[in-house]
């Protein structure tokens, strides 16, 4: 079975390809230089990006699985949430290319693709998955493949976006996670101490926006701070915020297992302290951390045996995951 994947829910255009449940080809075409001029995602020129280059990363992932594109089996694409705009590029493309192959065509939900981003045969549900990214930060019970439960999510700001909005107010460029934990390898850490929000509170939702308020105060009160240092103690405080929350609802479900996954599941330093917190965490590999189309055509599997007919499910800018695909979708 070979499963072609579209991620465009944002600024990557992502192609890839899954065969028996092994990813062969990961393909994405990343627009930073685009959108760094401006310092954010440009919507409408973000999907225009898309529609240029989607052709050539359809070819370069079919030459990385070293298939032909009659070989695909079954075409999948994320159907939100995300801009609406880039959203409608990647799903109607795929739908195209699933209906000229005469195979079916799966609507697939973007957390569940960071969700899937950690499927392998070590990794069975129910299971605690904490997403951390850009545009989310929520903890899900996933009770199955293709039941998921959202147990909490960010009030504010999503972490990644905590980290795209400091590393500005550090003057460290676009996107911010990346730059600021390169900034944060050289900090101590402990220079700074940053509020962890709604630490002493019950419940599973997180908090971002007080934390980048508080950096920007240390800032204007103390100009001359170590960038070094102030990347490293924020870093420090962002992987601790998701520690508490997620210790609290592995300690309510009782999982043992835990999946980090979105960009934020890049950080080296969430990496190693969450190996740490007496759970058996799954992070995905660094390629699928961040948006692609292999983690779309993953997810993709679970939706199979349902003989599904989605064609008339559009693109949802605004989706929650607890909605059933298999109750929204039209047949
Ligand atoms: O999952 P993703 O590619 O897109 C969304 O679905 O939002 O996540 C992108 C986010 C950005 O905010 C980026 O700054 C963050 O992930 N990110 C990181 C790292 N790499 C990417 N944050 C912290 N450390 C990283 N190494
Ligand atoms: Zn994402």
């Amino acid at each position: 079975m070979i499963i072609l994947g579209i991620d465009t829910s944002c600024d990557d255009t992502g192609v890839g390809i899954v065969r028996d449940g092994l990813v062969i080809a990961n393909v994405v075409a990343s627009q930073t230089a685009l959108h760094q001029q401006y310092g954010g995602v440009m919507p409408e020129q973000a999907s225009r990006e898309h529609l240029e280059v989607i052709d050539y990363v359809l070819e370069q992932a079919l030459e990385q699985a070293k298939i032909k594109l009659s070989a695909v089996d079954v075409v999948a694409a994320t159907y939100g949430p995300g801009l609406v705009g880039t959203l409608l590029v990647g799903l109607s493309y795929a739908k195209t290319l699933a209906w000229g192959l005469e195979k079916p065509f799966i609507p697939v939900h973007h957390l569940e693709g960071h969700i899937a981003s950690c499927a392998s045969s070590d990794l069975q549900p129910p299971f605690l998955c904490l997403i951390a990214s850009g545009g989310h930060t929520s903890l899900f019970n996933v009770k199955d493949w293709g039941h998921y439960q959202e147990l909490g999510r960010t009030l504010d700001d999503a972490a990644g976006e905590a980290f795209d909005k400091v590393a500005r107010l550090l003057g460290l460029g676009f996107p911010g996670g990346p730059a600021l934990s390169k900034a944060a390898e050289q900090g101590n850490d402990s220079a700074y101490i940053f509020p962890i929000a709604l630490k002493g509170q019950e419940g599973f939702d997180f908090s971002f926006s007080g934390l980048k308020t508080a950096v920007a105060q240390l800032l204007q009160k103390t100009p001359n701070a170590t960038i070094h240092d102030v990347a490293a103690s924020f870093e420090k405080t962002v992987v601790e915020s998701l520690i508490v929350v997620t210790k609290r609802a592995a300690q309510m479900t009782g999982h043992r297992h835990l999946v980090v996954a979105g960009g934020v599941a890049a950080n080296q330093r969430l990496r190693q302290r969450f190996k740490d917190i007496g759970l058996i965490t799954h992070f995905p590999p660094l390629s699928l951390a961040t948006d692609n189309g292999a983690m779309i055509a993953l997810a993709a599997q679970f939706h199979m045996e349902h003989n599904p007919n989605y064609w008339q499910i559009d693109a949802s800018p605004y989706l929650p995951l607890d909605t059933s695909l298999r109750s929204s979708a039209s047949s």
